[in-house]
């Protein structure tokens, strides 16, 4: 039935647009290329109207603004009266500034009916910090950063340390101008509707500028010849005392197609086409909101198994058997919440508990992170890492379900409250096998898979504890393959406070080592039993690392054990412990060159273990 409307709409309006086909039209300017030319637009002094100039060059349309700057335009749409044009991108990879920074960025004469729309989200890299005092967004959080991140030549020409800026265009102040210059922000990049944009925002649209042009009047005339194209228009002087090809009587000037409409077979048309588009909008609504949802999980799904060469691909959980896991993401399931949103406890219709982690509304990065994270545990599998049971992509945020470890992090059973939580305190051996198998786990991701997975966010927050106290790394989101050509990943600064490479803040570089240095400080958390920072010691004393060299210079090392393992501990323990910490001074060189690798970090506790085993059993 509704079919049958339609094709009897189609054939009606065809009919009375052939109609108006049939009458002279003002002259359309040839294809360019195979690029149609609608009209106002025009490429030459015979065709079009000539205040909407565009330049055709081999087979592809210019717009061509002041300053003689030139963009190519990568879409047209004469009903919307919007062209996209492409943003000229970088000069070149090393300084940070744009290809038109010499015509200081798109300028458009704002004589001509051409402006910018409010539909363009701009990002500004290399900004001053006179940027920081407009009413844009320049804050480390903002998206700009992103961006930067994803796009090799941006990551490349304008690094991660620089200012960065995201607005909206659309004021008066952009209307006809994206400018660049030394005092605002030298290179600059945008994108249209990017807040409809729904995909993972690793691939980032194509960029463009979208602009619109003004409704084109009735062509210009000076005599009545001159309208001879115009069927039922008379060369007349409008209002505003212009000679124009105005319509005749009964006639309406119909801008889109340059023609002088019949009021009656407009007003028809304009009925059945309304009625036409009405129905074709909605069917098409329901068809793009599915086709919308499908390449989302597809491009989601693309995501989770690129480079999964292991073919360990996740199990895919259905919303719903995750909403049912979570009574609804209930409060009172919630288990933390982390840089990237919440964990809840799950259940399983078999009764199997999981950890559910969902990404914060609304916030890309985390998304970002969840996606990189899930890629990445997929490919891993090691005793001392949490594992990931799969994910889901159902919901409007990407949720990742790893199995759930019972006992909480070390953090919380070195530095919580024992007793109320019915911990013991951990001995001595417990603390090396935590150690050792946190190593273990470690030297897995830096040698074992390939590309080698460096953490990046080790700290004892994030090394969880079974039933039987056995160690599970967790937390992956800030972890990225390294690049595999080379040794090094250059990045943003990342990690926490109290366990970040102090090498990094000199070269920029995260390496393995990196991850030695923050295992380190765990290292000795466990012996101290201290936080990594802690304003409440004395003022030199609030980075654990520089404490315990402090003491260690004093000569009295000893001194910043935690009294509960010195409490009954044998001479053989004792030295132990001094073994332990002078391995994690080793992984606190400052030199990462001299630092050892996790590996050998792991022997050397095990050869530990062995000592402290030895003394157990010749004390029995
Ligand atoms: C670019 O055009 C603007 C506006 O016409 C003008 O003020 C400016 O001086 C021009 N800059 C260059 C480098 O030509
Ligand atoms: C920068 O460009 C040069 C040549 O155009 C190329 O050899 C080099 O690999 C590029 N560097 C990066 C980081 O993209
Ligand atoms: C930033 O832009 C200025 C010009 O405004 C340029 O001299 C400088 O090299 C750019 N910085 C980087 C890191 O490319
Ligand atoms: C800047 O953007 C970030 C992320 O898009 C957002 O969280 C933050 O609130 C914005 N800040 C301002 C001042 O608009
Ligand atoms: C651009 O021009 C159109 C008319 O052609 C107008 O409706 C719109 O408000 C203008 N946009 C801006 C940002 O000035
Ligand atoms: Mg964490």
């Amino acid at each position: 039935m509704e079919n049958r409307l339609v094709s009897l709409l189609i054939l009606t309006v065809s009919m009375l647009c052939c109609t108006g086909r049939n009458l002279a039209t003002v002259n359309r300017c040839q294809d360019c290329g195979h690029t149609p030319v609608p009209y106002p637009l025009s490429t030459s002094p015979d065709c079009g109207n000539q205040h909407y100039k565009v330049r055709c060059h081999a087979g592809s349309l210019w717009f061509d603004a002041l300053n003689s700057s030139s963009y190519l335009i990568t879409s047209i749409n004469p009903l919307t009266r919007r062209l996209i044009i492409r943003p000229p991108g970088l000069a070149n990879n090393v300084t940070c500034m744009s290809a038109d920074f010499k015509s200081q960025g798109l300028i458009l004469d704002d004589n001509l009916p051409f402006n910018i729309t409010s539909s363009n989200t701009v990002i500004g890299m290399n900004c001053s910090y006179e940027m920081l005092t407009l009413s844009k967004n320049c804050s480390s959080n903002s998206l700009c950063h992103d961006y930067i991140k994803h796009n090799a030549m941006a990551a490349s020409a304008c690094g991660c340390f620089q200012i960065c800026c995201l607005f909206k265009t659309g004021g008066s102040t952009n209307a006809y101008k994206i400018g660049v210059m030394k005092e605002r922000c030298s290179a600059y990049e945008s994108f249209v509707n990017l807040d409809s944009f729904s995909g993972p925002l690793n691939s980032w649209p194509e960029s463009g500028v979208e602009m619109m042009w003004e409704s084109p009047r009735e062509p210009e005339c000076k005599v009545s010849v001159d309208c001879r194209g115009l069927s039922n228009s008379e060369c007349l002087v409008d209002r505003s005392g212009q000679r124009r090809c105005l319509c005749k009587t009964g006639f309406q000037w119909d801008p889109i197609n340059a023609i002088c409409q019949s009021l009656i077979i407009a007003a028809v048309a304009m009925l059945l086409g309304a009625s036409l588009a009405f129905i074709v909008y909605k069917r098409r609504e329901k068809k793009i909101a599915r086709a919308a949802h499908f390449s989302l999980t597809k491009s989601r799904e693309d995501i989770l198994n690129a480079n999964n060469n292991t073919g360990k691909s996740a199990k895919l959980f259905t919303g719903k058997e995750i909403t049912r896991a979570t009574k609804n993401f209930s409060k009172d399931y919630v288990l933390g919440a982390g840089g990237f949103g919440e964990v809840f406890k799950g259940v399983l219709d078999d009764g199997t508990i999981t950890a559910v982690k969902r990404a914060q509304p609304g916030n890309t990065k985390g998304m970002d992170q969840i996606l990189n994270e899930v890629r990445i545990l997929c490919q891993v599998s090691h005793r001392s890492l949490v594992r990931l049971m799969g994910c889901c992509l159902e919901l409007e945020q990407p949720l990742l379900i790893y199995e759930y470890i019972p006992n909480g992090t070390l953090f919380e059973h070195l530095h919580g409250n024992y007793n109320t939580a019915n911990r013991v305190s951990l001995t001595w051996r417990m603390r090396l096998t935590i150690a050792h198998q946190t190593a273990e786990g470690l030297a897995y991701l830096h040698d074992s898979v390939t590309p080698r997975i460096y953490h990046r966010d080790i700290k004892s927050s994030n090394i969880l504890l079974d039933k039987m106290l056995n160690s599970k790394v967790a937390d992956f989101g800030l972890s990225r393959l390294a690049v595999a050509e080379s040794s090094h990943i250059t990045t943003c600064a990342q990690g926490s406070f109290g366990y970040l490479d102090p090498d990094y803040y000199l070269n920029f570089q995260l390496t393995d080592k990196s991850d030695v240095y923050s295992y380190g400080v765990v290292l000795l958390e466990l012996l101290t039993s201290k936080k990594a920072i802690d304003f409440n010691r004395e003022e030199e004393d609030v980075n654990l690392v520089v404490y315990v060299k402090n003491t260690l210079k004093e000569e009295r090392l000893m001194d910043a054990v935690d009294p509960r393992l010195k409490e009954g501990a044998g001479i053989v323990e004792l030295e132990t412990m001094k073994e332990f910490a002078s391995l994690a001074l080793a992984c606190l060189d400052e030199r990462r060159q001299n630092r050892p690798s996790m590996k050998e970090v792991a022997d050397e506790i095990q050869y530990i273990i062995g000592i402290v085993t030895n003394e157990d059993s010749a004390t029995y």
